[in-house]
C-alpha cells in the first residue's frame, strides 16, 4: 500500500513510519518539522520512503501529498493542552481545519485514519465505570476540543477510522518528556525523587510500539474497522498515578512522596474500556513492566532538553 503519514516526524510518527516501511508499505511523510527534527534523515536510504517538508494548512501541499496514496494517517497536530493553550488559533487551524482539508481533498476510496485522544472524555461528565466509545466526549481543553470536533465531523464520512489513544509512553527518535510515564521516569532517574499530586487520579497508558502496530493493523483490517472509533490501550494499564509512580520508584529506587494539597492541572480521571478494538483482534503486546524497563535504560542517557517538551 502507499500511505501518507502527516506529522510522520513526530513522537508517534517516528516509530510508526519505520514499522509501516518494514511491513512493506511505501510511505510518504508530510511534516513541517516544527521541532527541528532530524529523525527522518535516516529513512531516505529506503526507496519506499518519501518526505515533503510543508504545512498541513496549505491546500496545494496537501493535494500534492495525497496524490496517489491508498491511505492517509493524519498525525500532524499541535499536541497537548499546554501547547494548544499557548497557540490557540494555530491549534484550531492545524488540528481541526487541516484535518477537514484532508477530508475535502482526498479522493474517493482513499482511507483516512485519524487519531483523537481519550482526553476527549474530559471531566465535565461524571463517568461511572469505564469510558467506552459511546461515552459522551466533553473535552475541557482547546487541545481536546479541536480533536473531538474534527473526529465528530470525520467519522460521518466514508472510509474513516478514528482512534482515542490513551497516554502514549516510550522512546522515539523525536522524544517527548511531557507525557506522564516518560516525565515521571526521567525525574525518578535524574532527580531521584518524585512528588505526585492527586495520586488517586485514574489514567490509562499504552506503549508507543503498540500505537505503531495498531496503525499497521488498521491498514490490514480497514474494511471491518471503517466507520468506527476505537479506544486504544490495554486494561492492565488502567491505573492510578500512585500505582504508576510506585512501579517507577520500585524500578529506580527513587524517593516517592504524595501531595494531596496541590491540584494537577490535567483533570483526566477515568479508566477506559478496550473491548471494541480487542473484538477486531488487536491487543497491545508491551505491558507496563517491560515498557518501563526499556524507558529506564533509555532515559538514563538523556539530559533534559526543552526540545523534548511541546511547550518551552
Ligand atoms: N502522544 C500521545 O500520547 C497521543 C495520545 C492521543 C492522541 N495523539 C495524537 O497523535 C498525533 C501525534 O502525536 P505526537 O505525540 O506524535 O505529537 P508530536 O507533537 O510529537 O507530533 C506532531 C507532529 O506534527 C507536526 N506538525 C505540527 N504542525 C504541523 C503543520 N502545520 N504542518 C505539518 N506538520 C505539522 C510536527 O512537526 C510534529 O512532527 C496527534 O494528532 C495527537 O493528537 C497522541
Amino acid at each position: 500500500m502507499k500511505i501518507l503519514v502527516t506529522g510522520g516526524a513526530g513522537f508517534l510518527g517516528s516509530v510508526a513510519v519505520p514499522q509501516l516501511l518494514s511491513d512493506g508499505h511505501q510511505v510518504r511523510v508530510l511534516d513541517s518539522l516544527m521541532f527541528n527534527q532530524i529523525g527522518p534523515l535516516a529513512l531516505y536510504i529506503n526507496p519506499d520512503f518519501e518526505f515533503i517538508k510543508g504545512d498541513m494548512r496549505d491546500n496545494e501541499t496537501v493535494k500534492r501529498a495525497l496524490d496517489g496514496v491508498d491511505f492517509v494517517i493524519n498525525l500532524a497536530a499541535l499536541v497537548g493542552a499546554p501547547l494548544c493553550k499557548q497557540r490557540e488559533k494555530e491549534a484550531w487551524e492545524v488540528n481541526y481545519e487541516a484535518a477537514l482539508l484532508v477530508e475535502s481533498l482526498r479522493a474517493p476510496g482513499q482511507g483516512y485514519l485519524f487519531p483523537n485522544s481519550t482526553s476527549g472524555y474530559g471531566t465535565r461528565n461524571p463517568v461511572d465505570g469505564l469510558c467506552t466509545e459511546d461515552t459522551p466526549m466533553e473535552p475541557i481543553s482547546t487541545y481536546g476540543q479541536t480533536k473531538v470536533k474534527a473526529e465528530q465531523e470525520l467519522i460521518t464520512k466514508p472510509d474513516v477510522v478514528s482512534y482515542r489513544f490513551t497516554t502514549v509512553f516510550g522512546l522515539s527518535p523525536r522524544l517527548r518528556l511531557d507525557l506522564m510515564p516518560n516525565e515521571f521516569m526521567w525525574r525518578a532517574i535524574h532527580e531521584q525523587a518524585l512528588t505526585i499530586f492527586e495520586p488517586e487520579f485514574q489514567r490509562s497508558f499504552i506503549h508507543i510500539t503498540d500505537i505503531a502496530r495498531c496503525l499497521a493493523f488498521t491498514i490490514e483490517n480497514f474494511d471491518k474497522m471503517k466507520g468506527r472509533s476505537f479506544n486504544v490501550g490495554h486494561e492492565s494499564m488502567n491505573m492510578t498515578k500512585r500505582q504508576l509512580a510506585e512501579q517507577i520508584s520500585e524500578k529506580t529506587g527513587c524517593k516517592l512522596s504524595f501531595d494531596d494539597s496541590r491540584a494537577d492541572p490535567d483533570k483526566r480521571n477515568y479508566f477506559v474500556s478496550f473491548g471494541r478494538i480487542q473484538e477486531m483482534g488487536f491487543i497491545p503486546r508491551i505491558r507496563l513492566d517491560q515498557g518501563l524497563t526499556a524507558l529506564r535504560e533509555g532515559l538514563k542517557t538523556v539530559e533534559w532538553s526543552s526540545t523534548f517538551t511541546n511547550v518551552q
